[in-house]
Parts: C-alpha cells; sequence; structure tokens
C-alpha cells in the first residue's frame, strides 16, 4: 500500500504520462511534473513505472549504498555496447551493475591513474590546450560572437583526448567538430529523445533509420578508439596517461591484464564522459558570471591576488576558493548530468524497501531516478533563494556544512564519477586563465538562459564577446 501513496499523475490508456512530460528538453518535462506533483512521483511511461525523486531528503536516502546501488537509467542503458557471448565488453559509466566483472576490472584498473598526482601531472597539456582557446579569442578579437559551448567543447575534447591517449584532435584548427564529436552527439541525442512522442512515433514507422545511424554512429566510434589502442601498442610510450594505464596496468586483484574491448569500450567511455559535462560547466559559470557582475568582479579579483599577471599554475589551484565555489553553484543549479538512477541492491535481502519513515514503498523492479536538477533547488536546504546564482553558499565552510544529499552532481557511491578530479582541474585553470586575460561581455544582454539537452544539458544560443585586458599581448 505504501507504494501506492506515491503520487501519480492520471494518465491515457496504453500511453500512460508519456504527454505529462513532452518537452523540447526531456528533463523540463520531467522537472514539470515534480514540481506539480511533490518530490516523489510514478510515471506511467507506455506501460513501465517510474518513479522519480527531487527532495534533498529523497536523494540522500536513495544514495545510501547499503540497500540502493546504480541502475543505468534508459538513456545510458541504450548506450551500453555489451552484447553477452559475443567477446563485447562495457565501459564504467554504462556497466550493468557493480558486481559486473567489467566494470570491477575496469574500476580497480583505472583508479590509480585518476587520482591526485596523476591529475597534477597532467596540469601542463591541460594549460596546452587552454592557451590555443586564449590565442583563438586573442586572434578573433572583440567583434568575434564566440560560439561558447562549442568553443569549450573543443576546450574539452582536445584536453582528454590528450591527457588519455596523448591524441590530438586539433579542434581549434577546424570549422567543423572532428567526425567522433559528431557521431558521439548522433548518439547521445537519440538516446535522450527516447521518451520524445515525435521520435517514439518515428522509431515505430519501417523507413526510420534512427536506429541504423545510432548504431552505425557507435560502431564509428568503436572502430576509432580501437586504432588508437592499436597505435599505443605498434608505439610503445612511458607517458602517465590513461591509455598506459590501460594498456599496461594490472588488475591490483587478478593480476591480469585489460582485454583490448574492455580497453576501447573505456577509451569511448572517457571521451564522451570526460567532456560533455565540463564543457557544459564551463559554459553555465560563464554564463552566470556574466549574468551577475558582482561575482564576476569577486572572481576576477580572486585571479589577481593568487596568480597576478603571470603564468596559472598547479600551485595556484588550491587557493582558488571563490572559482571553486562559482563552479559548485553552478553545478548545484544546472547540473550537466542532472539525473542518476538507483534500485535495490542484488544483495540486500529486502524485496521491499520503505522510504521516508515508511510512508513510500519502492520494490526491486523499480528503478528510482534522482532528479538532481530540482533536488539542487531545495528550499527546505538552500532557502527561498534556492533559484539565485550566490556563490558565496558554496565557499568551504558553508559548503561542508550541507546535508549529504545536497549536491550530487557527480553521482554517488563507488558508480560516482571518476573523472571528478580531471573535471575540477580542467575548469579552475580554463576559468583562472581566462578571466587573467580577456574581458568578457554578454554578446546580447538581454540574453536569458535556453537549454539544450543531449545526454547532458548545455546553453543554448548564448554569445559572448571577448577584450584583451591593459596590459596583456
Ligand atoms: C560517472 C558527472 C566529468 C568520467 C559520473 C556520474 C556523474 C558524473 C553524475 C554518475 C552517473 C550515474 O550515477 O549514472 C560528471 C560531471 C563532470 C564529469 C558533472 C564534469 C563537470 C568527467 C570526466 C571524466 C568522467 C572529466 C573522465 C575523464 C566518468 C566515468 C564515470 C562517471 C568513467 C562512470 C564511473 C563508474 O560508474 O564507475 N560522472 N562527470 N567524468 N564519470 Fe563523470
Amino acid at each position: 500500500a505504501a507504494r501506492d501513496n506515491i503520487p501519480s499523475p492520471p494518465g491515457l490508456p496504453f500511453i500512460g504520462n508519456i504527454l505529462d512530460i513532452q518537452n523540447e528538453v526531456p528533463i523540463k518535462g520531467l522537472e514539470h511534473v515534480v514540481n506539480l506533483y511533490g518530490p516523489i512521483v510514478k510515471l506511467n511511461i507506455l506501460g513501465k513505472e517510474r518513479i522519480t525523486v527531487a527532495s534533498v531528503e529523497l536523494v540522500e536516502e536513495l544514495c545510501d549504498e547499503k540497500r540502493f546501488w546504480k541502475t543505468p537509467g534508459d538513456g545510458l542503458a541504450s548506450l551500453s555496447d555489451k552484447k553477452k557471448g559475443e567477446g563485447n565488453h562495457t565501459g564504467l559509466f554504462t556497466a550493468p551493475s557493480e558486481d559486473d566483472m567489467d566494470w570491477q576490472q575496469a574500476h580497480r584498473t583505472l583508479m590509480p591513474a585518476f587520482g591526485p598526482v596523476a591529475i597534477q601531472g597532467m596540469f601542463g597539456e591541460m594549460h596546452d590546450i587552454a592557451s590555443q582557446l586564449v590565442l583563438k579569442w586573442a586572434r578573433l578579437g572583440p567583434s568575434y560572437r564566440i560560439p561558447v559551448t562549442a568553443d569549450f567543447t573543443r576546450l574539452t575534447l582536445d584536453t582528454i583526448a590528450l591527457c588519455a591517449m596523448d591524441f590530438r584532435f586539433n579542434s581549434f584548427y577546424q570549422d567543423e567538430m572532428h567526425p567522433f564529436v559528431k557521431a558521439m552527439n548522433g548518439t547521445l541525442t537519440a538516446s535522450s529523445n527516447r521518451l520524445k512522442i515525435g521520435s517514439l512515433v518515428r522509431s515505430m514507422l519501417p523507413w526510420d533509420k534512427t536506429a541504423e545511424k545510432s548504431k552505425a554512429d557507435q560502431e564509428y566510434m568503436r572502430v576509432l578508439s580501437c586504432g588508437m589502442v592499436q597505435v599505443r601498442r605498434d608505439n610503445p610510450t612511458n607517458k602517465h596517461d590513461l591509455l598506459n594505464a590501460m594498456v599496461k596496468g594490472r588488475d591490483p586483484k587478478t593480476g591480469e591484464l585489460m582485454p583490448d574491448g574492455l580497453i576501447s569500450a573505456n577509451m569511448v567511455t572517457s571521451l564522451i564522459a570526460g567532456h560533455e559535462t565540463t564543457s557544459g560547466l564551463l559554459s553555465f559559470a560563464f554564463l552566470n558570471l556574466l549574468q551577475n557582475p558582482e561575482t564576476y568582479f569577486q572572481a576576477r579579483k580572486e585571479v589577481e591576488r593568487v596568480v597576478g599577471r603571470g603564468k596559472v599554475g598547479i600551485e595556484h589551484m588550491k587557493d582558488l576558493k571563490y572559482i571553486d565555489a562559482v563552479l559548485r553553484e553552478t553545478l548545484r543549479l544546472t547540473p550537466t548530468a542532472p539525473a542518476f538512477s538507483r534500485s535495490i541492491r542484488r544483495d540486500n535481502p529486502n524485496d521491499v524497501e520503505l522510504l521516508a519513515g515508511g510512508k513510500y514503498a519502492i520494490t526491486r523492479e523499480d528503478r528510482i531516478i534522482c532528479l538532481i536538477s530540482t533536488a539542487q533547488r531545495d528550499p527546505k536546504v538552500y532557502g527561498e533563494d534556492a533559484n539565485e546564482f550566490k556563490p558565496e553558499r558554496m565557499l568551504d565552510e558553508n559548503f561542508q556544512k550541507l546535508p549529504k544529499g545536497a549536491w550530487k552532481p557527480f553521482g554517488t557511491g563507488v558508480r560516482a564519477c571518476i573523472g571528478r578530479a580531471f573535471a575540477w582541474q580542467e575548469a579552475q585553470m580554463a576559468v583562472a586563465l581566462l578571466l587573467q586575460t580577456f574581458d568578457f561581455r554578454l554578446d546580447d544582454p538581454s540574453y536569458e538562459m535556453k537549454i539544450k539537452q543531449t545526454l547532458t544539458l548545455k546553453p543554448d544560443g548564448f554569445y559572448m564577446r571577448a577584450t584583451l585586458r591593459e596590459g596583456i599581448t
């Protein structure tokens, strides 16, 4: 009965609630329903029941690793390339569960490669790519309308490719995005459109090519990454990058090497997971700074105090406290990965788990969506101004006092983001370098944030202008 307590908007025969969540931006449709029906809702999506939670309290409860674990959502599951028995492998992100052998081996082998020392060792390469961005904006000058998300995607894609596998996409030297990015966007858009009614209807038409195109895109990415593994095998180096960690690293528990298929699956995973989200973070961060001039001023003052006019270095990162707060607050308001999914663990003997002190119940079959884009605006925790951009609330002393479920943009538990330190260092450095070099302004001062969703979120149609600061040549 406690399961029936979960509010559910009335649906239509067969299709259930699918019309309730229709929105050009799929996640907005879900946010709308949750805002109407409360912090927990049950929706019927084409015959399948889906529960969503959107309060800090409920998210925190579902993050209890003793009772629940990650189960990839429909979007992620559709990206998984694992076909049992065909010798194919799955990457960390899409792995069905943490007791999956592929996940365990890759997790144990890759954890050290994402540790603090390894990430600090990548600072020079991160700086190399960020300097290409600076050069581009400096040369194009103040009359150039900077396509913010596209240029930050060039930055983050080139950075992860260089740091992970010593490969240069050289995106700043081409107008067109690299075919890998096109293939990736095709796959991600297809998987996040799965709940759009237009795409659903289209997919039922015999001449629809979306599924085939998505398969072809995935195959292209697989072949490209297998090629990179082969190039490394043919040309061994001593570089401390992810590729070497995978090609040479032995599983600390079993002593085994990773098979090529598993390496290639994790390469595609790193390239995808390693740049989309960070590029969205940087884009939203600049938009927030420009729309809240006081915060822009504070951030720039911090750069002047900590870095001055010299070269931005690894030693400055630990002192960029206000920029940390800007990035945290940006990920609170617009988490670029806006939701993750949880379900009852296989090794949990209870077939039913109670939530909110027994008020609601969920069963083993349920996969619960934790909608952090709404939970992170919970007025109970963040107050009446929860929708406002106020980095001060994310300064260390305040951040550490937040309840555990209040800020989860990197997911939770053992399946939390493995690349968090990587993303952080890259974003801190880019913000510091850019604020040190340029004066920015909005191209259109009346621009209002519009969101575009592939699998991750980015601001749509956001342009800015950059002028070199005095004394910078
Ligand atoms: C997992 C967010 C950057 C690699 C995750 C998850 C989230 C997330 C929410 C958990 C997803 C779930 O529970 O379903 C972010 C954000 C980033 C970022 C917001 C940037 C601001 C990166 C980078 C890399 C990366 C730079 C790689 C270099 C991964 C991988 C996983 C993951 C491999 C899967 C971990 C596992 O299941 O063991 N990320 N991520 N991410 N992320 Fe990130």
